[in-house]
């Protein structure tokens, strides 16, 4: 087997980038590398995201179309993995033909076995396994300066709309020895901006440690110089957490807090289990623990039932909030979930109307937010080079804005000081002022 190469395209969330490293992982303990490119890779994975019909799609189609590769390569092995290989298990095979593997994301340590043994027949495997952490996996990091660091799987939610507890499982936590370990290790091979993940990262549990008390304990690793995490539940936020986050310098100011809806009937039927009054309090209570923080969220338009009037309350809650930035998503039925047996009864036409509406409100609070860093020294994690002009060079916030600064020459991976001096869209434009 050794020899062999791997390439994955990975679709989705977070969590599912991070699984792509941890496949990689894996396999290179076995003498599978990675392919630099997909021309190169012996065995092509997708690893796919079932949260929305269009992201469904697009992965699924994706691995059809290669799997017409296979007329130029013989041996070439394609498989689907992660969450619609989960959904639809072995159904994938009938429907497209040519694909070899079908991988849930609790079975990825059987791979390297699977490979061994292929004998030209495809092979699913899409057991639940609840115990499954891959706590001691080494994830083959595709990221360039910050890493990230998955400290549970699962989700028990169920928000009515959502897939993922169907397709991930129940929650489980990470010890923290092991997430501690993996941090460590991420700092000595240079990285300094670690991204806790999960898909409810405040509802972490392990014997008697929490998330505000896990997050300390990352923030006193030595080498760690920025922690982000991501979602936050809102029902799960409480005062300790936003302790940890004003007290530590090292943990960034900046919380992603998923609306949803802002209408008090609809998060009801979205069984998100917090009220618009809550959720507003709960935003004003951010705000005095980080004033100089970023709020951003993900909303969803056209949830079945929904009216006029409960979308102008997400709009109103727009208005009051004013996110930093926002994830907005027309509705889409996911079969299996609770809302699928609600009546989708909002026009698509609709939905797009809805849609566009919010998408323009983000973008004026987007700018009026961004505006008011104008004139501010801000500290900036340098994650890229302009591609066009040669001193340009792009970097984040500790809040997570992204930075255009000309005319530097510094390296991916440091941290410099900045002064923005404007802002435009979704851009912020910066001018160095020293090399921390
Ligand atoms: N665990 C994360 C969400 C993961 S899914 C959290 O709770 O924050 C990311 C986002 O996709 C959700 O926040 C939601 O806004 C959106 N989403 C999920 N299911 C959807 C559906 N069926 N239709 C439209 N958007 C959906
Ligand atoms: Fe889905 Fe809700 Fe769990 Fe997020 S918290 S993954 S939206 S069920
Ligand atoms: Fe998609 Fe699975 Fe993530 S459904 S959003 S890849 S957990």
């Amino acid at each position: 087997m050794a020899g062999r190469k791997v390439y994955i395209e990975t679709y989705g969330c977070q969590m599912n980038e991070y699984d792509t490293e941890l496949v990689y992982g894996i396999l290179k303990e076995h003498g599978i590398s990675k392919a630099d490119r997909l021309e190169e890779a012996d065995i092509i994975l997708v690893n796919s995201c079932s949260v929305r019909e269009g992201a469904d799609n697009r992965a699924i189609s994706r691995a059809s179309q290669l799997t017409h590769l296979k007329r130029k390569r013989s041996g070439l092995v394609i498989g689907i993995i992660g969450c619609v290989a989960q959904r639809d298990k072995g159904k994938l095979l009938e429907k497209y033909r040519g694909i070899d593997l079908v991988l849930g994301p609790d079975s990825y340590r059987k791979l390297p076995e699977i490979l061994k043994n292929m004998n030209g027949s495809p092979v699913v495997k899409t057991e639940a396994k609840r115990s499954e952490l891959y706590d001691d996996i080494t994830p083959f990091r595709q990221t360039s300066v910050s890493a990230y660091v998955s400290i549970m799987r699962g989700c028990d939610k169920f928000c009515s709309f959502c897939i993922v507890p169907y397709v991930r499982g129940r929650e489980r936590s990470r010890s923290p020895q092991s997430v501690i370990e993996e941090v460590r290790k991420a700092v000595d091979s240079g990285y300094r901006e670690i991204v806790l993940l999960g898909q409810n990262v405040n509802s972490y549990r392990y014997e008697r440690v929490d998330f505000p008390q896990l997050l300390l304990m990352v923030s006193d690793i030595e080498g760690v110089e920025r922690i982000r995490f991501t979602s936050p539940h809102p029902q799960d936020v409480d005062e300790r957490l936003l302790e940890v986050m004003k007290e530590r310098d090292n943990v960034c100011k900046h919380i992603h807090l998923p609306l949803q809806s802002g209408s008090t009937r609809i998060l009801k039927l979205m069984n998100r289990n917090y009220t618009r009054e809550e959720y507003l309090e709960l935003v004003e209570k951010i705000k005095e623990y980080m004033p100089e923080g970023a709020i951003t969220t993900d909303i969803i338009v056209g949830f079945p039932s929904e009216r006029e009037e409960d979308f102008l309350d997400t709009v109103d809650v727009m208005d009051r909030v004013r996110f930093d930035s926002a994830f907005m998503f027309k509705y889409s039925p996911r079969p299996g979930t609770k809302a699928a047996k609600m009546e989708d009864d909002v026009p698509e036409t609709e939905k797009d109307r809805r849609l566009r509406v919010v998408i323009e409100k983000q973008k004026e609070h987007t700018l009026y937010r961004n505006k008011q860093l104008v004139g501010k020294i801000e500290k900036i994690l340098i994650e890229s080079k302009g591609k066009k002009e040669e001193h340009e060079v792009r970097g984040r916030t500790d809040t997570n804005k992204l930075v255009v600064v000309k005319g530097i020459d510094c390296k991916v991976g440091e941290f410099v000081q900045v002064k923005i001096v404007d802002a435009a869209g979704v851009t912020l434009f910066g001018e160095l002022i020293e090399t921390s």
